[in-house]
């Protein structure tokens, strides 16, 4: 049996509960602080309030809450056992590892044009202690001068502290030209972040969909980094969607990942090459994913692209049987 997820307000955190296993059990298992003491019913401090969903209990702890409280929806959550997926009420829970968002100058190091279209920012801290820390999957604002541009980080936290971006870049775009001469100079700018929900769920292990269109890649990238760190070896589907061939500007990169390692699958796919550029599959990379995976049940997504497209991803995946709090998009947490 697959577990129940547990979305706890006012914290906006989201748990992982087995079948058969308490709130708070999982909370802890999972590195969550969850106000508990007597784990017994009895002492009230892990009381909250079930807003959505249905608890069942093993011990007496149906007996010890009032008509009312029962009414208004209290449960002891050292106790409570989910029948059902859950959106509790309880307050100070705080989540696993949670990276404090902050504004820090950084160093233009280094940029590489990956494409005529994309261009790829290396960035370094001025004060190593004042470093971001960040989960692969977030996203931070890159902040220079009147510009304030979110941007998905491209890379899984490295001890070098180096910070990967993926800019979309065209001759006239006068804001990569400037990240250019920055560059070029080693000038400092500033971030600040990080910010997101999109990071990797590896527990329980499900098989993984990551759908990207255009720079979306960016942040598949930073997840399969991830991946690769933890050597879980999930399978992890890479569908990689653009309108040209050159719009696919780490295309050998991904090829060399699926070659590499055999629990890694890459597809791509383009919409609009130009004559004689494209041999591959052609359409809306979305139909692909539900053409190669018509029941998608059991599975997680993480898509990144314009909303058009992740929206039409998520309609069409919810026909496809995937549970709608297993498509993870900055687009749907963050619009
Ligand atoms: S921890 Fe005391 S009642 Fe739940």
């Amino acid at each position: 049996m697959l577990p129940y997820l547990v979305h706890i307000t006012p914290g906006n955190l989201t748990l992982l509960v087995e079948p058969g296993e308490t709130v708070l059990m999982a909370a802890l298992r999972q590195g969550f602080n969850f106000p508990y003491n007597c784990q017994n019913a009895v002492c009230g401090t892990c009381m909250g309030r079930v807003l959505r969903g249905e608890v069942s209990y093993d011990n007496q702890a149906e007996e010890e809450l009032s008509s009312e409280e029962k009414e208004e929806g209290f449960a002891f959550f050292c106790s409570a056992k989910p029948k059902t997926h859950l959106v509790i009420e309880m307050f100070h829970v705080e989540g696993p590892d949670i990276k404090l968002e902050k504004t820090s100058a950084y160093h233009v190091m280094g940029h590489t044009i990956l494409s005529p279209n994309t261009l790829l920012l290396e960035l370094y801290p001025e004060n190593e202690k004042e470093a971001l820390s960040f989960h692969a999957g977030q996203y931070l604002y890159l902040c220079y001068g009147d510009e304030y541009r979110a941007y998905s980080i491209a890379n899984a936290e490295e001890d070098s502290q180096r910070i990967e971006l993926h800019i979309r870049h065209t001759d006239d775009n006068a804001f990569a030209n400037q990240m250019i001469a920055l560059a070029e100079q080693k000038k400092i700018l500033y971030l600040e972040g990080p910010h997101g929900h999109c990071v990797l769920h590896q527990t329980p292990a499900l098989p993984t969909i990551l759908l990207a269109a255009g720079t979306g890649f960016a942040q598949m990238k930073a997840l399969i980094e991830e991946q690769l760190k933890t050597r879980q070896t999930t399978p992890l589907y890479l569908y990689w969607g653009a309108r040209k061939r050159e719009d696919l500007y780490a295309h050998e990169l991904a090829l060399e990942w699926a070659q590499q390692y055999p629990f890694i699958h890459y597809q791509a796919m383009l919409s609009a090459p130009e004559p004689g550029t494209w041999s591959g599959e052609l359409g809306y990379i979305y139909e692909k994913v539900v053409k190669d995976h018509p029941d998608l049940s059991g599975y997680q997504v993480y898509a990144s692209g314009p909303p058009d497209m992740v929206l039409a991803a998520l309609q069409l995946f919810e026909q496809h049987a995937l549970n709608r709090n297993r498509m993870y998009s900055d687009m749907l947490f963050d619009p």
